[in-house]
């Protein structure tokens, strides 16, 4: 029987984090459990910072960005050595069972705790959009925002001057980020790692955007593309006169991660936090928590990790038809 449970959050942050540990720690305190948060993911499983937590100390914080319980990457968490730790701490406080919130990283350390016996179930977060298992993860409408703000912004100062703009964003090796906001940001061109786009190409598209009487050009390069931002931007600027257009690049980097979550990500973080709960309640373990078209769904995790899930082609194709 299921008494008491532990919550941490694992790899980057993300915005709706905090959501999802309110929601992971009332819904279970509603089964009459004890909950307890795990400060800085798997570092402090294996070093033992336990904290209890209550209806109050979750309290205020689902519209704060970031998480309250803290975040870390965790190599000793990689050794078996560090693991076993991890599985001693957990017995030593008396976890029947475990949730881990975070990514792809997150859900494959999820994983070898279940293979190690451990009831642990995984609730789907990363700003990436790159985990099987769940349409869309918590933290990406949040920092897709984000990135369409810039995008919006610089689209308005490339036009006074007449100039081409490249902005990275991140998503580490998926494009998920840069063709969705290139796409809500009716970028000129957007370059993916899951579709390799060479300089020459996008000069092609610049120039002939410039030749249709365009009046800017906004290239959204994804972090992980093989012809990275500075590769672009100093091809670019070496042909900015075939181009016609003058050449800047801007990197958001972490801004994407800060910040408020929106409301798509609080609603999103409380569904999946109290889904992974009711999964614990029903003896279901091993699974990551996800959304699959529009409704709350339980994927094995070792279906899941290791592994990422692709780009959808029709939205790859969709960007260069609205691209004109
Ligand atoms: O996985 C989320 C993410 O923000 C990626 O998009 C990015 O590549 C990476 O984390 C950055 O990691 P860090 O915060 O450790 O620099």
């Amino acid at each position: 029987m299921v008494s008491r449970i532990a919550v941490l959050t694992s790899g980057g942050d993300a915005p709706g984090m905090n959501a999802a540990i309110r929601a992971v720690t009332r819904t279970a305190l509603e089964e009459g459990w004890s909950v307890f948060g795990v400060k800085e993911g798997y570092y402090g499983l294996v070093n033992d910072t336990f904290i209890e937590l209550n209806a109050r100390s979750v309290g205020g914080i689902i519209q704060l960005g970031g998480t309250m319980l803290g975040s870390a990457r965790c190599l000793e968490f990689k050794t078996e050595e560090g693991r076993k730790r991890a599985i001693h701490n957990l017995a030593r406080h008396s976890i029947d069972a475990l949730i881990v919130i975070g990514g792809n990283g997150s859900q494959t350390g999820a994983y070898a705790l279940h293979q190690m016996g451990f009831a642990v179930n995984g609730v789907a977060s990363t700003i990436d959009n790159d985990l099987l298992g769940s349409d869309i993860t918590i933290g990406v409408d949040t920092a897709l925002n984000i990135s369409l703000e810039a995008i919006d912004r610089l689209k308005t100062t490339a036009s006074s001057h007449r100039r081409a703009f490249l902005v990275e964003v991140m998503g580490r090796d998926c494009g998920y980020l840069a063709l969705m906001s290139g796409i809500a940001g009716g970028a000129e061109a957007i370059v993916v790692p899951e579709a390799e786009t060479t300089p020459e190409e996008v000069a092609e598209t610049i120039s002939a955007a410039y030749t249709r009487g365009k009046s800017h050009a906004i290239v959204v390069v994804a972090e992980g593309a093989k012809h990275g931002i500075a590769a672009l931007t100093e091809y670019l600027t070496k042909h900015k006169e075939e181009l016609g257009f003058d050449v800047r690049a801007t990197t958001l980097g972490h801004v994407q991660r800060g910040g408020a979550p929106l409301a798509y990500d609080r609603v999103l973080g409380s569904r999946l936090g109290a889904g992974a709960v009711r999964a614990v309640a029903e003896r279901k373990f091993g699974v990551l928590t996800g959304m699959i078209a529009g409704k709350i769904a339980y994927t094995p995790l070792g279906d899941i990790a290791g592994k990422t899930k692709g780009l959808d082609p029709s939205m790859i194709a969709l960007a260069g038809t609205l691209a004109r």
